[in-house]
């Protein structure tokens, strides 16, 4: 479904991507790891159309994305239910507002059927008692979890694509919002995940791709990845003996 061609990406002077190729399926459950300020965040905005490359394709579904107009992308972004690393709620609107934006924005539901999906949503992800709070009365779990629910809110994503979603969650949170992530996703369906907690990559995908200065070092399965030999690799799993070990 997503794939790059060897695309370049500079912010500026800043170069972050370097002549990067993937493809990834869309039923494939993928962690993207690595080092702040590799070009995570910058490799997702890509996907959905958020940044251009400088040289090189993006092709969603074979159609290549990186000439394409605002409003031709809007059809791109549908496939896809991205929650943005800061959660990005809207401050001044409650909690079941948050959720019911994208419903009253994108779909042609009445006041009633919104108000009844934001709540059955919110139900879902156990925040039925959190509809009228505002944003900065919520903890980080609730607030991921409600951008979640307004990120699928109003359309049927093919791809979820995270960007870290469990980052600065105390490990119950996180574990909420792995639970969330692999009952959204049901049988089969898939997400990119782009986390620098290899504890919570190893729980959700089963491919893992590994970016360091602009490249991908690594791309592969759990066995592989816990067999690398590779230094920066090794100190990514350090971090899940700490986790395993107590
Ligand atoms: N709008 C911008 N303008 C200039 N530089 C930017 C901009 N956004 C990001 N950068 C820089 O580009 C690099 C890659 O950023 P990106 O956000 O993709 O990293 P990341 O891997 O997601 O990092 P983190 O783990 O901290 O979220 C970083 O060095 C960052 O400082
Ligand atoms: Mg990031």
């Amino acid at each position: 479904m997503i794939e790059f061609d060897r695309v370049s990406f500079s912010y500026g002077n800043r170069f972050v991507l370097n002549d990067l190729s993937f493809s990834v399926h869309e039923n494939e459950r993928v962690a993207i790891l690595g080092g702040s300020g590799d070009g995570k965040t910058t490799i997702l905005k890509l996907i959905i159309g958020l940044l251009r490359p400088d040289s090189g394709k993006i092709l969603i579904d074979g159609e290549d994305i990186t000439e394409k107009t605002e409003d031709e992308l809007r059809d791109i972004r549908i496939k896809f239910s991205m929650v943005f690393q800061d959660g990005a709620l809207f401050d001044s609107l409650s909690v079941k507002e948050n959720v019911a934006f994208p419903l009253r924005e994108y779909t042609g539901m009445t006041e009633e059927e919104i108000d009844r999906k934001a709540t059955e949503l919110l139900r879902r992800v156990g925040l039925e008692q959190a509809v009228g709070h505002m944003p900065e009365e919520l903890s980080g779990g609730m607030h991921r979890r409600v951008a979640i629910m307004r990120s699928m809110a109003a359309f049927e994503p093919k791809m979820f694509l995270y960007d870290e979603a469990t980052t600065g969650l105390d490990p119950v949170s996180a574990d909420v919002i792995c639970k969330l992530i692999l009952d959204i996703s049901g049988q089969g369906g898939g997400f990119i995940i782009v986390t620098h907690k290899i504890f919570d990559a190893f729980r959700l995908a089963n491919r893992f791709m590994f970016l360091k200065g602009g490249g991908i070092i690594f791309d592969g399965g759990r066995e592989t990845l816990l067999g690398s030999t590779i230094p920066e690799i090794r100190i990514f799993l350090r971090e899940l003996n700490v986790n395993h070990n107590g």
